[in-house]
């Protein structure tokens, strides 16, 4: 490489800490795994940092229901996280939290930064409540009757069936989704942020961010609309940070959400000691900062992130790349058709390389949406990297290793053809700067199929039975072997597990983008062992079918009936509660001793506002036998007691006549 290092720093979105990755979000990390790959097989001083994005009502609440801290809930999926995307060969430099020390002092940093310069300011505002969960419910946690179209149990902000968009307030007999009582309204100050002062800014930012047209059209619209100041802090109980100056009030997590990038960063420069964050956060540097997200996203990063960075005294993003939706065989990921694949399931059944090649097959810099059709994910696979890759080295690799003690000759027989390889760099290097991995699999397959008919017309299997062509074989299979070695570079960035596989076999421990151009001659190769297999398509019938059984429907894709073999597997059982006791440190919660005439089960439920325990003991329940048991904060919950009620103190156990033994089926 000629040109001077580049010092580039990548970020990928924050996944929310409360669900498990799964195939659409990998769309994003690989993208951009690729791009840092890319950039560091270039030579370039390249950084990608990553977190997961911990806070907010959705957190707070998923952690209530499961019995455990949020900071518990949060850390328990960064841990699953971190495993997963090491397993797909997502290499951060640093994963971090949102909920960490760097993070609440970056955001204070820049919230008090934007109050000097005025552009902080209090309103009050209405807002549903929730009296008996005493907390001010998001949009999404209100349910009720489209005020339009009248299709009912509809979210808070929008109709899913008329599209249209209004508030809780304008509901049909709105609900909380928490506590299933009515919502009321009630007034709270707000902070906010004058976003509608940052226009001029932001198209300056946006002129200069090289985005793509889509976006570009997208910020034109929401310029056109008019910017309207943006909404930043939540009443408690929140989980976040609390707003300095007062007593329950926490910034909004989409606040301190991206403000987890420099954190993020700020971290590894805290651990490594080389990096300097100013440098690549404060404005004047010659640094570039790049944010990979998906199209859903974009308000938040090229408008309130933008604007935040300006008005703050940190540098702008040099550009913010905006990817499609993942759809699975034509349709949105589904639980029920088992295409909701998560991470884990996949890599119980395939490798990642082939996901990591289809992505990129696939992928383009657009917004445009991506599909991941199953069949075609197989054939795709298995004819270019097993049919038209490996086999170029499987082809040629036999010979040296038998006949030439794996000695590779010391010159081409084609120099013209390899040169062509070679002369591909350019090429596929600007095809990935600019993220358009599609062509440049295309062109890397296209050569591939060169370097395959080379080897057809040379036939190295006919010459070898002819002694005096030996030579001849050793030279085309060195040819073959360096096209290849040549293609494996070029495809480092997408499947460096093969990569690395590859240059075992030759021998050789490191590689740079410019190696691609110089032969590899006069060494000695390993033996040759399959660097990737083919799929098998039971493998991904497997993985379907392990998807169905993993998962429960989504709300979306539920529809309202289960079949009679549906409720069969439920097993209800009459129970003898035999001990109840409060538990320590949970407010909602009693431990129950449960009979069942078999066997004796322990199962915290959620009904201590309404029961003393004393009152419960010996009464017959009705209980879910077969329920997994559940870990939670307190120990393992064996089943589930049925009740009925909205909660807290109006939340009524179901019993059973005294004819009832523990044990019996309900039917
Ligand atoms: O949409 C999401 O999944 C968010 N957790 C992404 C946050 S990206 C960044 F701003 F933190
Ligand atoms: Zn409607």
């Amino acid at each position: 490489m000629t040109d001077a290092p580049r010092k580039i720093l990548v970020t990928s979105a924050l996944p929310y800490a409360n669900g498990s990755i799964h195939m659409g979000h990998l769309v994003e990390y690989i993208q951009t795994d690729i791009w840092v790959r890319f950039q560091k097989l270039r030579g370039h001083k390249c950084i990608y940092v990553c977190a997961s994005d911990a806070h907010g009502t959705p957190i707070m609440i998923k952690a209530r229901e499961l019995g455990v801290t949020p900071e518990e809930l949060t850390s328990r999926f960064s841990e699953e996280f971190v495993r997963d995307f090491a397993a797909f060969g997502v290499d951060f430099d640093n994963y971090h939290t949102t909920h960490s020390p760097e993070n609440e002092a970056l955001t204070v940093e820049m919230f008090e930064a934007l109050r000097a310069a005025g552009d902080i300011y209090t309103k009050t505002i209405e807002q549903a409540y929730d009296e008996e969960e005493g907390m001010f419910l998001p949009d999404r946690f209100v349910r009720g009757t489209c005020p339009f179209c009248e299709t009912a149990d509809q979210y808070g902000d929008a109709c899913e069936n008329c599209s249209k968009t209004y508030t809780p307030a304008d509901l049909i007999d709105p609900v909380s989704v928490i506590s299933g009582t009515t919502p009321v309204t009630r007034e709270s100050e707000h902070y906010f942020f004058r976003l509608s002062e940052y226009e001029d800014r932001l198209r300056a930012w946006m002129k200069s961010a090289t985005l793509d047209k889509n976006a570009v059209a997208k910020l034109d619209e929401w310029f056109d609309a008019g910017l309207q100041d943006w909404d930043i802090s939540r009443d408690a109980p929140y989980f976040g940070f609390r707003i300095p100056g007062t007593e329950d009030k926490y910034f909004y997590v989409w606040l301190d959400a991206p403000v987890g990038y420099p954190a993020s960063f700020r971290n590894l420069c805290e651990r490594r000691g080389d990096l300097d964050f100013d440098e690549y956060w404060r404005p004047g540097h010659d640094t570039e900062v790049y944010h990979f997200i998906g199209k859903d996203i974009m308000y938040f990063h090229m408008l309130f992130w933008p604007a935040v960075l300006e008005g703050s005294g940190f540098r702008t993003p040099t550009s913010v790349y905006a990817h499609g939706f993942l759809t699975v065989n034509g349709f949105k990921m589904s639980k029920s058709r088992g295409t909701f694949i998560k991470a884990r399931t996949y890599l119980d059944n395939l490798d990642p390389s082939y996901l990591r090649y289809y992505y990129a097959a696939k992928l383009g810099p657009t917004i445009e949406d991506i599909d991941l059709n199953l069949d075609d994910f197989v054939a795709r696979v298995n004819a270019d990297l097993v049919g038209k890759l490996v086999n170029i080295a499987s082809r040629c690799a036999g010979f040296i290793n038998k006949r030439f003690d794996g000695r590779l000759s010391g010159a081409l027989p084609d120099q013209a053809l390899f040169e062509e390889f070679g002369a591909a760099s350019g090429t596929l290097a600007e095809h990935y700067e600019r993220r358009e991995y599609s062509k440049a699999m295309r062109l890397v397959m296209a050569l591939a199929d060169k370097a395959n008919r080379y080897i057809d017309e040379n036939k190295p299997w006919v010459m070898i039975k002819d002694e005096d062509r030996l030579d001849e074989v050793q030279l085309v299979c060195t040819q073959g072997l360096n096209m290849f070695r040549s293609l494996m570079i070029y495809l480092e960035p997408v499947i460096p597990a093969v990569g690395d596989g590859a240059k075992r076999f030759l021998g050789e421990d490191t590689w740079r983008w410019a190696d691609a151009s110089t032969p590899l001659l006069d060494a000695t190769i390993d033996k040759f062992t399959p660097l990737i297999k083919r799929i098998e398509p039971e493998q991904v019938q497997r993985m379907v079918e392990q998807s169905k059984e993993t998962h429960d429907a989504t709300p979306a894709d539920k529809d309202d009936t289960i079949s009679i073999d549906d409720f069969m597997q439920v097993d209800l059982r009459i129970a003898r509660i035999e001990k109840a006791e409060p538990v320590e440190g949970a407010d909602k919660l009693l431990a129950l001793t449960l009979d069942l005439g078999d066997s004796t089960r322990s199962v915290f439920a959620g009904i201590k506002a309404a029961y003393t325990a004393e009152s419960l003991v010996g009464r017959h329940v009705v209980v879910v036998a077969n329920l997994a048991p559940r870990k939670m904060r307190f120990g393992v919950s064996e089943g589930m007691v049925l009740a009925a009620g909205p909660g807290g103190e109006d939340i009524f156990l179901l019993s059973a006549d005294d004819g009832a033994k523990p044990g019996m089926r309900v039917k």
